[in-house]
């Protein structure tokens, strides 16, 4: 599928009349191809932090912000989450089908043997302080999965980094509470298996619990992609200037990093332990992200793209509930971020300006059930965003029209002076 040229656009600019292309996607968007534009005006066009620029046409995810919508390669969240597992949706987003049952059980079956790592590796790991955050970890290793497995490997580097990611981050999370690694076990699936490896102790034997196993496929599905992202568009950045698949995912981790992006899971549960220290009055703090002298925001609300309710924070509000109460926990932090939601939801300022809870609203209290640690959230939603990454990626490889990225600006600086 492609997209279509519908027609002409015209823009007036001093005494011409320009025509630019104009384009449809399948789902009705409709854009303006400006790629000419300076070629024939000397124009380029601005706009600040890419909020109305398409910086490709792709065929993996589709976003309606205003309609609360998302759908991978066509097939919506809400039922990828009620009926697909987290390995069948990575299938799903880098090869552009639901695969049959030959393809996953095979695909289920690479993934599984390739999950160990060179145990070279493990010296790294010795290399950092107990208090290196994991994602200063995760994003080291993988670009150094560059060290150990030339470019031309392709589709079994794809496999690689897929299954190796889920043991390096269970390895930075050992790393930092000072426990042996464990190592990945061949009899247990991709989901299980990364539990496993985080929670099980030598000593012991590791019961498997089915609550997590489902709770995480979940959590991992509704993060598998979310079209150009700040991380996304990161690795089609890098990658669009060659560089090879380990190199352009490790930069996209590090863009992940970030507290207006992957890092705000862990920003959102930091919020709300304030909070609760402080007489869980959460209504001062609704004040204060209204303050326009005070730089404190409701970490876990607002979207970019979403001007109605994240579909992904709906399931995961739900599963929040269903999954605490499997578990027998009762966290206190979940009534606040219910009061703060609803406070929030009927407060002007936050009507008037669209802004929802999104994914990272509910998603850490649900990690926090699950016994994973703050400063692991942001590598569970690399663990989840890898495939979306693989697949963005892949699809730009494989396009022969694709060019390096490199913007334009214009300049504000000082005109020219001499020395
Ligand atoms: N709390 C209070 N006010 C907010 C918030 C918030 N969380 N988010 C946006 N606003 C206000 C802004 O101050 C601005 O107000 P103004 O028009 O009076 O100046 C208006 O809403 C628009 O906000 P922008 O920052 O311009 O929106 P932008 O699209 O650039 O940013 C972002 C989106 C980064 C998600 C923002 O809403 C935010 O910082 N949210 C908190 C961090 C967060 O949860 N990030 C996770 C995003 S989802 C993800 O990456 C998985």
């Amino acid at each position: 599928m492609s997209i279509s040229d519908i027609g002409k656009a015209k823009i007036v600019y001093e005494d011409q009349e320009v025509e630019l292309p104009l384009m449809e996607g399948t789902m009705g968007e409709k854009a303006i191809d400006i790629s000419k534009l300076r070629a024939t005006t000397g124009l380029v066009t601005l706009d600040n932090g890419y909020g109305n620029t398409g910086s490709c046409s792709s065929e993996i995810t589709f976003i309606d912000g205003d309609k609360g919508v998302l759908l991978y390669r066509g097939y919506p969240i809400e039922q990828l989450a009620e009926k697909a597992d987290f390995v069948e949706v990575c299938y799903l987003l880098i090869y552009g089908h639901l695969p049959s049952a030959d393809e996953l059980s095979g695909f289920r079956d690479k993934l599984t043997h390739h999950s160990l790592i060179h145990e070279d590796m493990k010296k790294f790991f010795e290399g950092y302080p107990p208090s290196a955050h994991p994602m200063a970890i995760l994003s080291a290793m993988v670009a150094s999965l560059s060290a150990y497995y030339p470019e031309e490997d392709g589709d079994t580097n794809i496999i690689r980094l897929l299954a190796k990611l889920n043991t390096i981050a269970a390895f930075s999370y050992k790393k930092s509470i000072g426990q042996p690694y464990i190592y990945p076990r061949n009899d247990l699936d991709y989901a299980g298996d990364f539990l496993h490896m985080m929670h099980a102790v030598p000593a012991e034997p590791y019961e498997l619990d089915d609550t997590l196993v489902e709770a995480l496929n979940l959590l991992l599905i509704l993060h598998a992609d979310h079209e150009q992202n700040c991380s996304t568009s990161t690795v089609r950045m890098v990658g669009s200037s060659g560089a090879n698949l380990f190199a352009s995912i490790a930069s996209g981790i590090c863009a992940l990093w970030g507290p207006l992006h992957g890092g705000a899971n862990q920003k959102v549960i930091q919020m709300l332990e304030r909070i609760e220290k402080d007489g869980s009055d959460y209504k001062k703090y609704v004040a204060m992200a209204k303050d326009k002298d005070n730089d404190f925001r409701l970490m876990g609300f607002g979207h970019r793209v979403y001007k109605n309710f994240d579909p992904r924070a709906r399931i995961l509000k739900k599963s929040a509930d269903a999954v605490l109460s499997k578990l027998g926990v009762n966290d206190p932090l979940l009534d606040i971020a219910r009061n703060l939601e609803e406070v929030a939801l009927n407060d002007e300022y936050f009507v008037q300006r669209k802004l929802y809870p999104n994914v990272d609203f509910y998603s850490g209290i649900i990690y926090r059930a699950m016994g994973i640690p703050t400063n692991m959230f942001t590598v569970m939603f690399a663990l989840g965003r890898l495939p979306g990454w693989i697949a963005q990626w892949k699809e730009m490889k494989e396009n022969p029209k694709a060019r390096i990225y490199r913007p334009r600006q214009v300049y504000t600086g000082a005109t020219q002076r001499d020395y």
